[in-house]
């Protein structure tokens, strides 16, 4: 039985720990800055709390952003020293490139491997335990970390060394500003026209223009409804990883960098917490 440490049980975190204490294959401890959410937790699933004593062979978190892994595994922080030589850390945290390469060369003193694995699928991926999740790091630690991924993804590609499963997540988010972008436009452009937005929906969906956006969102945007899980605070700070890997290799991104700009702006304009498909409200500001 593997012993496991789950760090950051929040939307995301929460039901992945509890696949894997459904597994009786593992041990699972859990930590939360905030301990009622772990004592919560501690409630619903078999497991334990964190403790120093504990001796862990793989630490899974799920937290905001780079400063919160940082401050979650540094060397001789409350964590990482309750790891057992040769143990690994998976980290579903979507977070800079940089960061992934940074975290992997300093556990690698320690002679702990890190994979940087962020997941696409959002909050019911996690709770139904299909998760997509890319992968970078050591080849050999991701094998033998099959199990604990195979308990909450139904899609797992390990994509090459550490940063890499970022850069992929940061491509899926270029894809999704595009693609919603568009969407938005063509939106305007049926609402402007005065047509049947549900005829043009039938008429092109099954067309090139198709896409999970227009299946999922279209009659929710147009109906103005909004609260559909990703919120546009975690896509500001993707979008920013994104563009900040992009400067790095000398260019910038112009529709996702446009797309950012309209989030920034959704946001001071009060639309806190709304998914990332309230970029239609931008638009509909120009018509
Ligand atoms: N939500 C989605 O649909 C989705 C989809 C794909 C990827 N992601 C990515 O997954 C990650 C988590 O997202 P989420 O939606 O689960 O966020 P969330 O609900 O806000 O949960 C964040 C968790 O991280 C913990 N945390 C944050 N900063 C911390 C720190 N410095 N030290 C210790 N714990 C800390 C929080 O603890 P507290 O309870 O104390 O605040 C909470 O448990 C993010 O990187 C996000 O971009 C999210």
């Amino acid at each position: 039985m593997k012993n496991l440490l789950f760090i950051g049980l929040g939307r995301m975190g929460s039901p992945i720990a509890g696949h894997l204490a459904a597994n009786t294959d593992f041990a699972v401890s859990v930590y939360n800055r905030t301990p009622g959410k772990a004592e919560q937790w501690l409630k619903q699933y078999a497991g334990t709390a964190h403790s120093d004593s504990h001796r862990y062979d793989a630490i899974i978190l799920c937290v905001g952003n780079d400063d919160d892994v940082r401050e979650n595994l540094s060397l001789d922080g409350q964590f990482v020293p309750c790891l057992k030589q040769g143990g690994v850390v998976i980290d579903h945290t979507t977070t800079s490139a940089e960061l992934a390469k940074a975290i992997s060369a300093a556990l690698a003193e320690r002679g702990v491997a890190y994979l940087d694995a962020p997941v696409s699928g959002g909050e019911a991926g996690a709770v139904n335990g299909k998760l997509s999740c890319m992968v970078g790091g050591d080849k050999a630690a991701f094998e033998q970390s099959a199990d604990i991924f195979k308990a909450y993804c139904h899609n797992i590609v390990y994509i090459g060394a550490s940063g890499a499963g970022q850069i992929s997540k940061m491509a899926n988010q270029l894809c999704i500003a595009g693609v919603l972008a568009g969407l938005s436009e063509a939106i305007c452009l049926i609402e402007k026209a005065g047509v049947d937005a549900d005829k043009v929906y039938q008429a092109i969906k099954g067309g090139a223009a198709q896409s999970w956006q227009l299946d999922n969102r279209f009659q929710t945007m147009m109906a103005g409804e909004f609260d559909f899980g990703f919120a546009i605070e975690h896509m500001i700070k993707d979008l920013n990883y994104a563009l900040a890997e992009t400067r790095h290799q000398g260019w910038t991104p112009p529709v996702a960098d446009k797309v950012l700009n309209d989030y920034r702006q959704l946001l001071a304009d009060g639309q806190s917490g709304q998914d990332t498909s309230v970029l239609v409200e931008k638009y509909r500001q120009l018509i």
